[in-house]
Protein backbone atom coordinates (compact mmCIF):
# COMPACT_ATOMS: atom_id res chain seq x y z
CA UNK A 1 0.00 0.00 0.00
CA UNK A 2 1.04 3.37 -0.79
CA UNK A 3 2.87 5.59 2.13
CA UNK A 4 1.03 9.19 2.37
CA UNK A 5 3.02 11.59 1.17
CA UNK A 6 3.58 15.05 3.12
CA UNK A 7 4.88 18.15 1.92
CA UNK A 8 6.07 20.47 4.89
CA UNK A 9 6.85 24.14 2.90
CA UNK A 10 9.74 26.39 4.63
CA UNK A 11 11.42 24.17 6.66
CA UNK A 12 12.41 26.68 9.74
CA UNK A 13 11.37 25.71 13.27
CA UNK A 14 7.49 24.96 12.57
CA UNK A 15 8.36 23.14 9.35
CA UNK A 16 11.24 21.06 10.83
CA UNK A 17 9.66 20.10 13.89
CA UNK A 18 6.48 19.27 11.89
CA UNK A 19 8.80 16.95 9.60
CA UNK A 20 10.00 15.43 13.04
CA UNK A 21 6.52 14.88 14.62
CA UNK A 22 5.36 13.17 11.44
CA UNK A 23 8.07 11.20 11.33
CA UNK A 24 8.19 10.20 14.77
CA UNK A 25 4.40 9.16 13.90
CA UNK A 26 5.11 7.43 10.97
CA UNK A 27 2.71 9.16 9.06
CA UNK A 28 3.82 8.77 5.65
CA UNK A 29 7.15 10.19 3.48
CA UNK A 30 8.48 13.64 4.08
CA UNK A 31 8.87 16.42 1.96
CA UNK A 32 10.90 19.12 3.52
CA UNK A 33 11.19 22.21 1.10
CA UNK A 34 12.88 25.80 1.40
CA UNK A 35 14.61 28.29 -0.51
CA UNK A 36 17.44 28.30 1.39
CA UNK A 37 19.98 25.92 -0.08
CA UNK A 38 21.06 22.82 1.39
CA UNK A 39 19.22 23.68 4.88
CA UNK A 40 16.05 21.32 3.99
CA UNK A 41 18.66 18.48 2.65
CA UNK A 42 20.27 19.05 5.82
CA UNK A 43 17.87 18.33 8.05
CA UNK A 44 16.10 15.90 6.23
CA UNK A 45 18.87 13.84 6.14
CA UNK A 46 19.67 14.16 10.05
CA UNK A 47 16.05 13.22 10.37
CA UNK A 48 16.68 9.91 8.78
CA UNK A 49 19.32 9.18 10.70
CA UNK A 50 17.19 9.81 14.12
CA UNK A 51 15.30 6.46 12.19
CA UNK A 52 17.12 3.71 13.49
CA UNK A 53 17.62 4.90 17.23
CA UNK A 54 13.98 5.75 17.13
CA UNK A 55 12.80 3.11 15.28
CA UNK A 56 10.83 4.89 12.20
CA UNK A 57 10.79 4.14 8.87
CA UNK A 58 9.73 6.42 6.06
CA UNK A 59 11.56 8.33 2.76
CA UNK A 60 12.77 11.70 3.99
CA UNK A 61 13.70 14.19 1.55
CA UNK A 62 14.96 17.85 1.59
CA UNK A 63 14.67 20.30 -1.68
CA UNK A 64 15.20 23.26 -3.36
CA UNK A 65 12.53 21.91 -5.85
CA UNK A 66 8.94 21.96 -5.75
CA UNK A 67 9.12 18.69 -8.31
CA UNK A 68 9.99 17.08 -5.58
CA UNK A 69 6.34 17.48 -3.65
CA UNK A 70 4.78 15.85 -7.00
CA UNK A 71 1.17 14.16 -5.86
CA UNK A 72 1.49 15.05 -2.21
CA UNK A 73 -1.44 14.30 -0.17
CA UNK A 74 -0.98 16.72 2.63
CA UNK A 75 0.79 20.52 1.63
CA UNK A 76 1.61 22.12 5.12
CA UNK A 77 2.60 25.41 4.67
CA UNK A 78 4.76 27.36 7.36
CA UNK A 79 6.77 29.33 5.01
CA UNK A 80 7.28 33.10 5.84
CA UNK A 81 8.79 35.57 8.93
CA UNK A 82 7.73 34.32 12.00
CA UNK A 83 7.20 37.82 14.53
CA UNK A 84 9.55 39.33 16.50
CA UNK A 85 9.20 40.72 20.05
CA UNK A 86 6.68 43.74 19.57
CA UNK A 87 4.89 42.56 16.59
CA UNK A 88 1.63 41.66 16.70
CA UNK A 89 0.54 38.76 13.92
CA UNK A 90 -1.11 41.32 11.40
CA UNK A 91 2.47 42.90 11.08
CA UNK A 92 3.69 40.23 8.83
CA UNK A 93 0.91 40.57 6.40
CA UNK A 94 2.86 41.99 3.85
CA UNK A 95 5.93 40.18 3.71
CA UNK A 96 4.01 36.75 4.01
CA UNK A 97 1.19 37.72 1.35
CA UNK A 98 4.13 37.61 -1.12
CA UNK A 99 5.67 34.35 -0.03
CA UNK A 100 2.01 33.06 0.57
CA UNK A 101 0.78 33.58 -3.41
CA UNK A 102 4.10 32.62 -4.81
CA UNK A 103 4.12 29.40 -2.82
CA UNK A 104 0.65 27.95 -3.08
CA UNK A 105 0.57 28.96 -7.05
CA UNK A 106 3.80 26.20 -7.43
CA UNK A 107 2.42 23.73 -4.84
CA UNK A 108 -0.92 23.52 -6.59
CA UNK A 109 0.65 22.85 -9.86
CA UNK A 110 2.74 20.08 -8.32
CA UNK A 111 -0.45 18.79 -6.09
CA UNK A 112 -3.53 19.11 -7.22
CA UNK A 113 -5.30 16.79 -4.52
CA UNK A 114 -3.56 17.74 -2.03
CA UNK A 115 -4.92 18.98 1.69
CA UNK A 116 -3.61 22.30 2.52
CA UNK A 117 -3.09 23.20 6.47
CA UNK A 118 -1.27 26.97 6.32
CA UNK A 119 0.30 27.58 9.57
CA UNK A 120 1.99 31.25 8.55
CA UNK A 121 0.42 34.01 9.95
CA UNK A 122 -1.79 36.03 10.26
CA UNK A 123 -2.87 32.94 10.29
CA UNK A 124 -6.95 33.14 9.13
CA UNK A 125 -6.41 35.64 6.04
CA UNK A 126 -3.14 33.36 4.57
CA UNK A 127 -5.32 30.70 4.69
CA UNK A 128 -8.31 32.17 3.11
CA UNK A 129 -5.47 33.39 0.54
CA UNK A 130 -4.08 29.86 0.17
CA UNK A 131 -7.89 28.98 -1.08
CA UNK A 132 -8.24 31.53 -3.59
CA UNK A 133 -5.34 31.09 -4.68
CA UNK A 134 -5.36 27.38 -5.08
CA UNK A 135 -9.27 27.57 -5.83
CA UNK A 136 -9.33 24.15 -3.66
CA UNK A 137 -12.80 22.70 -2.62
CA UNK A 138 -13.20 24.29 1.10
CA UNK A 139 -13.01 21.15 2.28
CA UNK A 140 -9.31 21.26 1.55
CA UNK A 141 -8.30 23.87 2.86
CA UNK A 142 -7.84 24.76 6.37
CA UNK A 143 -5.96 26.49 8.88
CA UNK A 144 -3.94 25.54 12.08
CA UNK A 145 -4.39 27.54 15.24
CA UNK A 146 -7.09 26.19 17.79
CA UNK A 147 -5.48 23.08 18.02
CA UNK A 148 -2.54 25.19 19.45
CA UNK A 149 -4.62 27.99 21.26
CA UNK A 150 -6.96 25.11 23.02
CA UNK A 151 -3.48 23.64 24.02
CA UNK A 152 -2.40 26.00 25.76
CA UNK A 153 -5.29 26.89 27.57
CA UNK A 154 -4.94 22.91 28.87
CA UNK A 155 -2.02 23.69 29.77
CA UNK A 156 -2.03 26.75 31.65
CA UNK A 157 -5.45 24.68 33.52
CA UNK A 158 -3.18 22.00 34.35
CA UNK A 159 -0.34 23.66 35.80
CA UNK A 160 -2.96 25.76 37.92
CA UNK A 161 -4.82 22.32 39.15
CA UNK A 162 -1.83 20.30 39.32
CA UNK A 163 -3.59 17.63 37.38
CA UNK A 164 -2.36 15.43 33.90
CA UNK A 165 -2.41 17.29 30.78
CA UNK A 166 -4.42 14.48 29.51
CA UNK A 167 -7.69 14.96 31.75
CA UNK A 168 -7.88 18.40 30.55
CA UNK A 169 -9.88 19.38 27.45
CA UNK A 170 -10.89 22.81 26.09
CA UNK A 171 -12.04 24.30 23.16
CA UNK A 172 -10.87 28.12 21.70
CA UNK A 173 -12.50 29.11 18.66
CA UNK A 174 -12.14 32.75 16.61
CA UNK A 175 -9.61 34.44 14.95
CA UNK A 176 -5.97 33.31 15.45
CA UNK A 177 -4.89 36.79 17.53
CA UNK A 178 -5.87 39.03 20.16
CA UNK A 179 -9.41 38.51 19.51
CA UNK A 180 -9.20 34.71 20.10
CA UNK A 181 -11.97 33.16 21.98
CA UNK A 182 -11.08 30.32 24.68
CA UNK A 183 -14.69 28.82 25.79
CA UNK A 184 -14.12 28.19 29.62
CA UNK A 185 -17.47 26.78 29.60
CA UNK A 186 -16.66 24.12 26.98
CA UNK A 187 -13.27 23.14 29.24
CA UNK A 188 -13.73 20.20 31.26
CA UNK A 189 -11.20 17.92 33.46
CA UNK A 190 -12.44 14.60 33.02
CA UNK A 191 -15.67 15.73 32.37
CA UNK A 192 -15.96 18.11 35.57
CA UNK A 193 -16.93 21.84 34.05
CA UNK A 194 -13.87 23.93 34.64
CA UNK A 195 -16.02 26.61 36.68
CA UNK A 196 -16.38 23.95 39.24
CA UNK A 197 -13.03 23.73 39.93
CA UNK A 198 -11.74 27.12 39.44
CA UNK A 199 -12.82 30.50 40.99
CA UNK A 200 -13.71 33.03 37.80
CA UNK A 201 -11.06 35.58 38.57
CA UNK A 202 -8.43 32.51 38.16
CA UNK A 203 -10.30 31.41 34.77
CA UNK A 204 -10.13 34.95 33.48
CA UNK A 205 -6.21 35.08 34.13
CA UNK A 206 -5.74 31.47 32.16
CA UNK A 207 -8.08 32.89 29.38
CA UNK A 208 -5.99 36.41 29.69
CA UNK A 209 -2.68 33.88 29.39
CA UNK A 210 -4.04 32.00 26.76
CA UNK A 211 -4.47 35.00 24.16
CA UNK A 212 -1.27 36.17 25.33
CA UNK A 213 0.36 32.53 24.79
CA UNK A 214 2.17 33.31 21.52
CA UNK A 215 3.51 36.75 22.66
CA UNK A 216 4.44 35.12 25.81
CA UNK A 217 6.71 32.74 24.04
CA UNK A 218 8.02 35.25 21.58
CA UNK A 219 9.08 37.45 24.32
CA UNK A 220 11.28 34.79 25.82
CA UNK A 221 13.10 33.63 22.62
CA UNK A 222 13.66 36.95 21.08
CA UNK A 223 14.66 36.15 18.10
CA UNK A 224 11.39 33.93 16.74
CA UNK A 225 8.08 32.75 17.67
CA UNK A 226 6.95 29.22 19.12
CA UNK A 227 7.32 26.07 17.08
CA UNK A 228 7.12 22.60 19.57
CA UNK A 229 3.62 22.98 19.99
CA UNK A 230 2.53 24.70 16.98
CA UNK A 231 4.25 22.08 15.03
CA UNK A 232 2.52 18.92 17.42
CA UNK A 233 -1.09 20.59 16.56
CA UNK A 234 -0.55 20.67 12.73
CA UNK A 235 0.44 17.12 13.21
CA UNK A 236 -2.78 16.35 15.09
CA UNK A 237 -4.51 17.47 12.06
CA UNK A 238 -2.63 15.86 9.38
CA UNK A 239 -2.81 12.57 11.46
CA UNK A 240 -6.46 13.33 11.36
CA UNK A 241 -6.50 13.28 7.83
CA UNK A 242 -4.05 10.55 6.42
CA UNK A 243 -5.86 7.87 9.18
CA UNK A 244 -9.26 9.46 8.57
CA UNK A 245 -9.79 9.43 12.27
CA UNK A 246 -12.64 11.91 12.27
CA UNK A 247 -11.17 14.03 15.22
CA UNK A 248 -13.42 17.07 16.33
CA UNK A 249 -10.52 19.76 15.80
CA UNK A 250 -10.71 23.56 16.27
CA UNK A 251 -9.49 24.40 12.60
CA UNK A 252 -9.63 27.48 10.59
CA UNK A 253 -12.22 26.42 8.18
CA UNK A 254 -14.20 28.50 5.58
CA UNK A 255 -17.35 29.30 6.46
CA UNK A 256 -20.53 29.81 4.70
CA UNK A 257 -23.24 30.82 6.82
CA UNK A 258 -22.03 28.46 9.93
CA UNK A 259 -22.16 30.87 13.40
CA UNK A 260 -23.73 33.50 11.33
CA UNK A 261 -20.20 34.09 9.01
CA UNK A 262 -19.97 33.89 5.79
CA UNK A 263 -16.81 34.40 3.51
CA UNK A 264 -14.06 34.40 5.99
CA UNK A 265 -11.76 31.76 7.70
CA UNK A 266 -12.39 31.68 11.35
CA UNK A 267 -11.52 29.29 13.94
CA UNK A 268 -14.16 26.50 14.62
CA UNK A 269 -14.74 22.96 16.15
CA UNK A 270 -14.98 20.75 13.01
CA UNK A 271 -14.87 17.03 11.86
CA UNK A 272 -11.34 16.33 10.55
CA UNK A 273 -11.30 13.28 8.50
CA UNK A 274 -9.98 11.52 5.12
CA UNK A 275 -12.64 13.93 3.61
CA UNK A 276 -10.38 16.97 4.74
CA UNK A 277 -13.06 19.46 7.24
CA UNK A 278 -15.82 17.05 6.56
CA UNK A 279 -18.25 19.05 8.77
CA UNK A 280 -18.13 22.31 10.54
CA UNK A 281 -20.00 21.69 14.29
CA UNK A 282 -22.16 24.42 14.98
CA UNK A 283 -22.42 24.88 19.30
CA UNK A 284 -25.06 26.68 20.89
CA UNK A 285 -22.92 29.40 22.13
CA UNK A 286 -24.45 31.85 24.97
CA UNK A 287 -24.89 35.85 24.50
CA UNK A 288 -21.53 36.14 25.53
CA UNK A 289 -19.69 34.19 23.90
CA UNK A 290 -21.40 35.36 20.69
CA UNK A 291 -20.53 38.19 21.03
CA UNK A 292 -16.62 37.97 21.68
CA UNK A 293 -17.37 36.07 18.21
CA UNK A 294 -18.79 38.61 16.66
CA UNK A 295 -15.69 40.95 17.88
CA UNK A 296 -13.01 38.32 16.43
CA UNK A 297 -14.76 37.78 13.19
CA UNK A 298 -14.67 41.32 12.46
CA UNK A 299 -10.86 41.67 12.71
CA UNK A 300 -10.30 38.56 10.75
CA UNK A 301 -13.01 40.29 8.24
CA UNK A 302 -11.07 43.29 8.19
CA UNK A 303 -7.46 41.61 7.92
CA UNK A 304 -9.21 39.41 4.97
CA UNK A 305 -10.54 42.63 3.07
CA UNK A 306 -6.64 44.24 3.55
CA UNK A 307 -6.03 41.28 1.02
CA UNK A 308 -7.96 43.11 -1.84
CA UNK A 309 -8.61 40.35 -3.69
P1 LIG B 1 11.22 30.34 10.49
O1 LIG B 1 11.80 31.65 10.13
O2 LIG B 1 11.95 29.47 11.44
O3 LIG B 1 10.95 29.48 9.16
C1 LIG B 1 10.35 30.02 8.02
C2 LIG B 1 11.02 29.38 6.83
O4 LIG B 1 10.33 29.81 5.65
C3 LIG B 1 12.49 29.78 6.66
O5 LIG B 1 13.32 28.62 6.67
C4 LIG B 1 12.52 30.47 5.31
O6 LIG B 1 13.70 30.23 4.58
C5 LIG B 1 11.31 29.85 4.63
N1 LIG B 1 10.82 30.64 3.50
C6 LIG B 1 10.76 31.98 3.35
N2 LIG B 1 10.28 32.29 2.13
C7 LIG B 1 10.03 31.14 1.50
C8 LIG B 1 9.51 30.80 0.23
N3 LIG B 1 9.16 31.73 -0.65
N4 LIG B 1 9.40 29.49 -0.08
C9 LIG B 1 9.72 28.53 0.80
N5 LIG B 1 10.22 28.79 2.02
C10 LIG B 1 10.37 30.07 2.37
O7 LIG B 1 9.73 30.63 11.04
P2 LIG B 1 8.80 29.65 11.90
O8 LIG B 1 9.02 29.89 13.32
O9 LIG B 1 8.94 28.29 11.34
O10 LIG B 1 7.35 30.26 11.55
C11 LIG B 1 6.84 30.15 10.24
C12 LIG B 1 5.49 30.87 10.13
O11 LIG B 1 4.51 30.18 10.92
C13 LIG B 1 5.47 32.31 10.64
O12 LIG B 1 4.68 33.11 9.80
C14 LIG B 1 4.86 32.19 12.01
O13 LIG B 1 4.26 33.38 12.44
C15 LIG B 1 3.84 31.10 11.76
N6 LIG B 1 3.39 30.41 12.96
C16 LIG B 1 2.06 30.13 13.03
C17 LIG B 1 1.55 29.40 14.07
C18 LIG B 1 0.12 29.02 14.09
O14 LIG B 1 -0.36 28.56 15.11
N7 LIG B 1 -0.61 29.18 13.00
C19 LIG B 1 2.41 28.96 15.18
C20 LIG B 1 3.81 29.27 14.99
C21 LIG B 1 4.26 29.98 13.91
C1 LIG C 1 1.89 31.48 18.07
O1 LIG C 1 0.74 31.60 18.51
C2 LIG C 1 3.33 32.64 16.47
O2 LIG C 1 1.06 32.26 16.00
C3 LIG C 1 2.17 31.79 16.66
O3 LIG C 1 2.82 31.07 18.77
Amino acid sequence: MRRSKISVIGAGNVGATCAHWAAVKELGDVVLFDIVEGMPQGKALDLAEAGPVEGFDGAFVGTNDYKDTKGSDVIVITSGMPRKPGMTREDLFEANKKIITQVVTVCVEHSPDAYIIMVTNPLDTMTYLAKHISKFPKQRVMGQAGVLDAARFRTFVSMELGVSVEDVQALVMGGHGDTMVPLPRYCTVSGIPLQELMPGDRIQALIDRTRDGGAEIVKLLKTGSAYYAPAASVIQMVEAIVRDKKRILPCSAYLEGEYGLDGIYFGVPCRLGKDGVEKVVELALNEEERELVRVSAAAVGKSIASLKL
